[in-house]
């Protein structure tokens, strides 16, 4: 009889609502071709790149989340402080993607939770060849800087302010120790790969917008003069999770009046007056993938003839910008088309941040250094905040980069005035 390892109580590795295990390697093999190939292609070249999830000391402290390339490439989220070494010469091509994973400590694991011993069965489930604990990778590290004496960090860089970033932190210290080695910068490959969605994250992207959607309809059925931010948050919160939602994909702002004149407004607690707008920012996640949604609201249900002029004026910025979001194109064109109308309306002083972002699994995703891409998503978001009339305007959706026409993900969530004001009528019967 064949044993089977003992049965896990350990939590599926990776999520079932997610990418498939097999896009996971493919993302893996990617950038292992890559870093055979050297920055400037050619063999001579090659390069070993090390990702780590981030460290965690879980005191309910919050749910940990990986760092995002580390989830991109592996899917794992219940990892802290595991890493994936890519050595594109090893001679065993089995360990050339490696997977470290902290030791066991089945003592830890009653507070954090339980996982698995190295087995056949974490390797399938995790769908590397390799997979060692963290005790063994200074070795593997050292042997690949031996071979390569090229290091590539694929970690984003830091500012000259910020930490050093993992991967630089270590590759410094064993330049120091074998003699000859030399550090590169990659750190653009993983964004730009990023960059790029897949059906299966368009798909899970559509479904973020779906939960937004259900969402964004539930909070206007909660907008009425003497409601509070908070009750339309938690209405629009709650709506989310039963559309499909895992919960939000960044801390929502809800700000009505001077409140929606604050960009990151987060106290979201104060009481809705009639006559006042009400803008909201927020997006429900799926399977990790961030939605990134901005409505604004009249308070009462209908805007005033000056919030509507006001209101019409970012919206044409908001669809110009839209027909300009194509192949080829540069996010700073982008808000060109967005920024000549709110200048020309007089209102360029009001409208003081970008028009736009890369979207993913984060709400700012990493921004590649390249013109946009079908596969792309990106949010446009232009606004006018303007404190003297305690008015914000601020419209934003999600955009995915057709090879033809941008396709926006987030349509179903009413936008012209007109139909808000028909929107929020109907949720008054229904509603109130
Ligand atoms: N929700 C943040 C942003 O729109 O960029
Ligand atoms: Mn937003
Ligand atoms: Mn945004």
């Amino acid at each position: 009889m064949t044993p089977s390892p003992a049965q896990s109580n350990a939590v599926p590795l990776i999520r079932a609502d997610g990418p498939p295990l097999r896009e996971f390697v493919h993302r893996r093999e990617a950038v292992l071709k890559q870093l055979k190939s050297g920055a400037g292609g050619g063999s001579s070249s090659a390069a070993a790149g090390l990702i780590f999830a981030g460290d965690h000391t879980p005191n309910l402290a919050g749910k940990w989340r990986p760092e995002l390339d580390f989830l991109y490439l592996t899917g794992l989220e219940t990892e802290p402080g595991a890493a994936v070494l890519f050595d594109p010469s090893h001679p065993d091509p089995k360990r050339r993607i490696g997977l470290f994973l902290r030791p066991l400590n089945p003592e830890l694991d009653r507070w954090d939770g339980y996982r698995d011993e190295i087995s056949s069965h974490l390797r399938a489930a995790t769908g590397f060849d390799y997979v060692g604990r963290t005790t063994h990778l200074p070795m593997f590290l050292r042997s690949a800087a031996r071979r390569l004496k090229r290091l590539a960090c694929l970690h984003t860089l830091a500012t000259h302010t910020g930490e050093l970033t993992p991967d630089l932190s270590v590759f410094r210290k064993v330049s120091e120790r074998v003699p000859g080695t030399t550090i590169e910068d990659r750190s653009m490959l993983l964004a730009a790969m990023r960059a790029i969605k897949s059906p299966a994250e368009l798909n899970l992207m559509r479904r973020a917008a779906e939960a937004t959607a259900a969402g964004y309809k539930a909070a206007m059925g909660a907008i009425r003069p003497g409601a509070t931010e908070t009750t339309v948050q938690r209405a629009m919160e709650l709506a989310f999770i039963e559309g499909g939602a895992e919960g939000t994909a960044y801390g929502s702002i809800v700000g009505g009046g001077i409140n929606a004149t604050v960009l990151h407004y987060e106290r979201n607690s104060q009481v809705l007056n009639e006559g006042e707008l009400l803008l909201i920012d927020a997006g429900a996640q799926v399977g990790g993938y961030a939605c990134d949604v901005t409505r604004t609201y009249p308070v009462g249900g209908k805007f005033t003839p000056e919030q509507r002029a006001l209101y019409d004026m970012v919206l044409k910025a908001q669809l110009a910008a839209i027909r300009a979001a194509r192949p080829g194109k540069r996010m700073h064109e982008v808000d060109e088309a967005a920024r000549t109308i709110i200048d020309a309306a007089g209102y360029g002083d009001y409208f003081g941040h970008g028009t736009g972002h890369q979207l993913g699994l984060h709400v700012h995703d990493a921004e590649p250094d390249a013109p946009l891409a079908a596969g792309m998503v990106i949010t446009i978001e232009p606004g006018v905040y303007i404190p003297e009339l305690k008015i914000g305007i601020r419209i934003e959706d999600d955009i995915l980069i057709g090879r033809d026409t941008p396709k926006v993900l987030t349509a179903e969530i009413p936008k012209t005035a007109d139909d808000i004001e028909r929107a929020m009528s109907g949720s008054t019967k229904r509603g109130r």
